[in-house]
């Protein structure tokens, strides 16, 4: 059961790695953030693996953290499986296309950041409600967005928690393309194929180009959310907060 909640497929040279909880909208467990790092970490190293893909199940991307893991098996360091999972994000050097489809809430969010080129259905749906459940952005997300888009939307995003759409999204930058829902697995391999077929190591080496201006503000940032997150996940505000998700009709 744990093992089909993140599936792995090699297509050509793309691998393309799926969240696959839809029954709990692809909330991520601690073993699920262990499997999609594992794949991360096996993608890096396969030359075999020239694209990765991210992406959910049909019509969800992910809802984010398991709400119920943040109150039972919250992280506790920076060797928590989540903190793992997001420096092999970071870390990533070969091109990361994400294909989203429906909510994409919390780090469903904060992930598309590391990602090159976001594809995401008009149904596609963005939320980060970290104040609302107590807690504070994650993920680089502190200084990526403002990077991005400026204070103002990133406030309304992250401060005010205003979920937005995928046109939104693509206006602000963070979405490359809107397609409809049946075209999104075949825009997303069409660009992997087209990605694939460049060459590897100036591939490589523009990403890391790319990525170099903000990679140490990006480390500084994980480090300082994820201090304050997990500090977060005790506070009387947070406890309320998920207690009341949890118990809600
Ligand atoms: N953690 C744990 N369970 C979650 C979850 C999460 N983050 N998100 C959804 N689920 C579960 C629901 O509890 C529900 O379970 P149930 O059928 O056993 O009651 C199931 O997934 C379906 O969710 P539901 O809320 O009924 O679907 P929806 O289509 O109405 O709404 C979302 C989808 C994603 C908008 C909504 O579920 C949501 O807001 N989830 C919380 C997101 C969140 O706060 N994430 C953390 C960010 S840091």
């Amino acid at each position: 059961m744990e093992a089909t909640r993140v599936t792995t497929e090699l297509r050509g040279a793309t691998l393309r790695v799926a969240m696959n909880r839809p029954e709990k909208k692809n909330a991520l467990t601690l073993d699920m953030y262990e499997r999609l790092t594992a794949a991360f970490t096996q993608a890096a190293t396969d030359d075999a693996v020239r694209v990765l893909i991210i992406t959910g199940a049909p019509g969800v991307f992910t809802a984010g953290n398991d709400l119920g893991d943040f109150m039972k098996t919250p992280p506790t360091g920076m060797d928590s499986p989540v903190v793992r999972f997001l420096h092999a994000l970071v870390d990533f050097e070969k091109p990361l296309i994400a294909a989203v489809d429906g909510p994409a809430v919390g780090i469903g969010t904060t992930m598309l950041l590391h990602c090159d080129q976001v594809i995401a259905t008009d149904r596609a749906r963005f939320h980060m409600p970290f104040t609302k459940l107590g807690l504070v952005p994650e993920g680089g997300s502190s200084v990526l967005f403002p990077a991005l888009v400026g204070h103002q939307r990133s406030a309304s995003w992250l401060l005010f928690a205003q979920p937005f759409d995928a046109n939104e999204a693509c206006d602000a930058g963070l979405v490359s393309r809107v397609v409809p829902p049946a075209e999104l697995e075949h825009v997303a391999e069409a660009l992997a194929i087209d990605i694939a077929g460049l060459p590897k190591e100036a591939v490589r080496l523009t990403k890391r180009l790319l990525k170099q201006g903000m990679a140490a503000a990006v480390k500084d940032a994980l480090a300082r959310e994820g201090a304050l997150f997990m500090e977060r996940l005790g506070s009387p505000e947070t406890m309320e907060a998920l207690m009341s998700f949890m118990t809600r009709k």
